[in-house]
């Protein structure tokens, strides 16, 4: 990406964002506009290593509002956008679906509106190399029995909230592409882990509940099997689909890193007694706790990556177990980052349980 290009992130003060940011500020010559509206899981601190950079441009904004994305366009006329921003956690799209209709749904059929009347207007040149990238999720093919891997043409069976909003927003730019002909991409990618993940995901709860000496609830019996993904491999799947993939096309991305939940807490427990060994001695896993089930919960993800590997030359470098240790030794060293969002925001309490209907459709 060469000095003359202005890339767009949407949710580039989030987990992933943050990180497809810090990389391009780091590894291209791009100018980087990150719009974020910094809801909740929206993070100035994951952006603390390139805040004072003069290629990162943050502008806090809603991608609902259609004249506040029209204005960006204009004023700074981006070569490619790389669409994170959304709500991303199951858990509270059941306790509260609407947001996730709402920013998953209806900001990004704002966002792709505004991108096609710019895209529309710009000389034939730059018509052809406008990408707009759509990150999404394996959860929009369902659930998988014990075999079986998710392909690019698996039908779409979401079942949460958070799923079926995904699933929609992928409908969407699918139908630009074939309707209006916009140069569009999408990722369906498999579980991301590693630094700055907010501490409602499994991986960075179990850590901080651990340290606090806190129950480590697991879901069900701990049977459900997730496909773990280093974050950096995340990004740098994404960059090699927005500089190489074919428009119109969809890449899975996934670690071959299939786990059990109950194998994950595990691990992780694992590595903190090596790492950061209790007070008193005794081992993490005695912490941990089979609670009530996520309700509709579902059982496997499994992500066939062969076509990206084969087009486009992508594979994961992190193996699981490096990535869990680095990631674990992340959150040992930077408490200052998690303490702050316990304390704010969220302090660790269980979601998703039905319990209320708080934020709940009208
Ligand atoms: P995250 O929740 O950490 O970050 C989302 C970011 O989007 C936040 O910074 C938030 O402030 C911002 N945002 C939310 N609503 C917005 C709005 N209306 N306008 C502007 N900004 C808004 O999420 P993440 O885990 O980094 O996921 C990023 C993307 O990747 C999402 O689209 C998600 O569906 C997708 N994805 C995530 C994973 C995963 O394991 N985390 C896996 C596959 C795909
Ligand atoms: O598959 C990709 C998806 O992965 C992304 O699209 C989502 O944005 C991301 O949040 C993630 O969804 P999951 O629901 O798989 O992630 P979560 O970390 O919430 O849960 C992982 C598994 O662990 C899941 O089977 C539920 C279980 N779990 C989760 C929590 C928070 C527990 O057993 N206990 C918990 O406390």
């Amino acid at each position: 990406m060469s000095a003359s290009e202005t890339i767009f992130v949407t949710g580039g003060a989030g987990f992933i964002g943050s990180a497809v940011v810090r990389r391009l500020v780091a590894e291209t010559a791009c100018q980087v506009v990150n719009i974020d509206k910094l809801t909740y899981a929206g993070c100035l601190d994951n952006l603390l290593p390139v805040a004072q950079h003069p290629r990162h441009h943050f502008i806090q904004a809603d991608i609902c509002d259609q004249p506040a994305m029209r204005r960006l366009f204009q004023e700074h006329r981006p070569r490619a956008v790389l669409h994170l921003a959304a709500e991303s956690h199951v858990d509270r799209s059941i306790d509260g679906p609407a947001a996730f209709i709402q920013t998953n749904v209806v900001g990004t059929a704002t966002l792709l509106e505004t991108a096609r009347e710019y895209w529309r207007q710009l000389p034939e040149g730059e018509q052809q190399s406008f990408r707009f990238l759509h990150v999404s999720t394996d959860e929009v093919f369902g659930s998988l029995g014990p075999e079986g891997h998710f392909t690019e043409e698996t039908p779409y069976r979401p079942n949460s909230p958070y799923s079926a909003s995904k699933a929609a927003s992928d409908h969407l730019v699918r139908a630009w592409h074939h309707t209006y002909g916009l140069p569009v991409l999408i990722t369906n990618c498999s579980n991301n882990y590693g630094p700055y993940q907010f501490p409602e995901k499994l991986i960075p709860l179990m850590i901080v509940n651990a340290l606090a000496g806190r129950p480590l609830p697991i879901y069900g019996r701990g049977v459900n099997v997730r496909d773990w993904l280093y974050v950096e491999d995340h990004v740098t799947a994404l960059l090699t689909v927005l500089e190489r993939g074919q428009p119109g096309e969809t890449y899975n991305i996934g670690g071959h890193n299939e786990k059990t939940n109950l194998e994950v807490v595990t691990l992780v427990c694992a590595i903190l007694d090596e790492l950061q060994p209790a007070a008193n001695g005794r081992p993490y896993d005695r912490l941990i706790t089979f609670v009530a089930d996520r309700p509709g919960h579902d059982l496997r993800y499994a992500i066939d990556a062969s076509k990206i590997a084969r087009e486009l030359g992508w594979r994961p470098q992190e193996s699981f177990a490096s990535g869990l240790r680095k990631t674990v030794q992340w959150y040992l060293d930077n408490r200052w980052w998690w303490e702050k969002l316990l304390q704010e925001r969220y302090s660790g309490q269980r979601l998703g349980v039905l319990a209320s209907n708080a934020g709940g459709l009208p």
